[in-house]
């Protein structure tokens, strides 16, 4: 089964061809960073309209990087929700147009599906269940569980902010660019993350999790520390950074120990970053931790097709719209 799957869901276009759900022939993305960039965060108009701007070369640059042909296709698979609307909107317009002037079935994708169902991709070891997946991304920190791909539960999420997007606001804070997150990474390495002491938010509550505390605590930080040297910024990532990953990982604890997980991965844009899962190996010994190689860490259609192989399924085009429960 060869299924062509587009994500649009936020500030990144993708068309990604995958065998079998797990091999991917091509995987292409338009990034729209630079343009957000200046604003400090995704604007949804202006990804909305860059999306129409990319979608149409993406799609023929991704069957030439395949070597196939629409013939070679037997379904196409597009996120549906959750998103910016907008944004969802023209992915699901291109889709239901090729779905039906090539005459091919479509399946409806969650995008939170697509980042847990990344752990398939170029992966040709197989995943041990019971599965502990903890989700992070800009828009999204969730943690799932279960026996099989197609029965996995959600068992909590954050009350407030994203871990991404706590990232995101407090590289803002400290005039670091947007995203986040690989700067901040970066910054930390070259800090010392015990000389300002952050609180870790919702400490006592096992499995739900809180970051709008945490960007408070640092912005507090900055106003006493202000004017920051550049050893300032840095100690102060790498406190910020610590801090979400011992979050992150006590809740996990929490949800592998609940559940006697064999396996945990570690998925979305946050996966990216790679003392998350170094933590997480030195914390999980005797079980499997792994999270996607980086490039389907972040937004990409490669998840999204995985997703319609293992856990989707074919529905009337008539049907299909954003927000469609999938
Ligand atoms: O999954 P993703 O590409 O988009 C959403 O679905 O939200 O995640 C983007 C998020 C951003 O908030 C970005 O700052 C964060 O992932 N991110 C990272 C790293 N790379 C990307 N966060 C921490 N460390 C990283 N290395
Ligand atoms: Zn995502």
């Amino acid at each position: 089964m060869r299924i062509l799957a587009i994500e649009t869901s936020c500030d990144d276009t993708s068309v990604s061809i995958v065998r079998d759900g797990q091999w991917v022939e091509s995987l292409v993305v338009s990034s729209q960073i630079k343009a957000h960039q200046r604003f400090g965060g995704v604007v949804p108009e202006l990804a909305a309209r860059m999306h129409t701007e990319t979608v149409h070369y993406l799609l023929p640059k991704c069957l030439a990087e395949a070597g196939r042909t629409w013939s070679e296709i037997d379904a196409i698979a597009v996120t549906t929700n959750p998103g910016l609307e907008g944004s969802l909107i023209i992915g699901v317009t291109v889709a239901k147009t090729l779905a039906m002037t090539l005459n091919k079935p479509i399946i409806p994708v969650n995008h939170i599906t697509g980042h847990i169902c990344s752990i398939f991709l170029d992966n040709p070891k197989p995943i041990v269940f019971p599965l502990v997946a903890l989700v992070v991304s800009g828009g999204h920190t969730q943690l799932w569980t279960g026996n099989t791909i197609q029965t996995v539960k959600l068992l909590s999420e954050t009350r407030d902010d994203a871990a991404g997007e706590a990232f995101d606001k407090v590289a803002r804070l400290l005039g670091l660019p947007y995203p986040g997150g690989p700067t901040i990474e970066s910054r930390a390495k070259l800090g010392q993350p015990t000389r300002f002491k952050l609180p870790e938010p919702l400490r006592h509550s096992p499995l739900e999790f809180s970051f709008s505390g945490l960007k408070t605590a640092v912005a507090n930080c900055i106003q006493q520390q202000s004017p920051l040297t550049e050893s300032d910024i840095n100690d102060i990532c790498a406190a910020f950074q610590q801090t979400v990953i011992s979050t992150l990982l006590r809740k996990v604890t929490v949800a592998v120990n609940h559940s006697q997980a064999a396996t945990v991965a570690i998925v979305g844009g946050v996966a990216a970053n790679r003392t998350l899962l170094h933590n997480a190996t030195e914390i999980f010994s005797s079980i499997n931790v792994m999270a996607p190689p980086i490039k389907y860490c972040t937004d990409n259609a490669a998840m999204i097709a995985a997703a319609a192989h293992f856990c989707g399924s074919q529905v009337p085009l008539n049907t299909i719209r954003v927000g469609c429960a999938c």
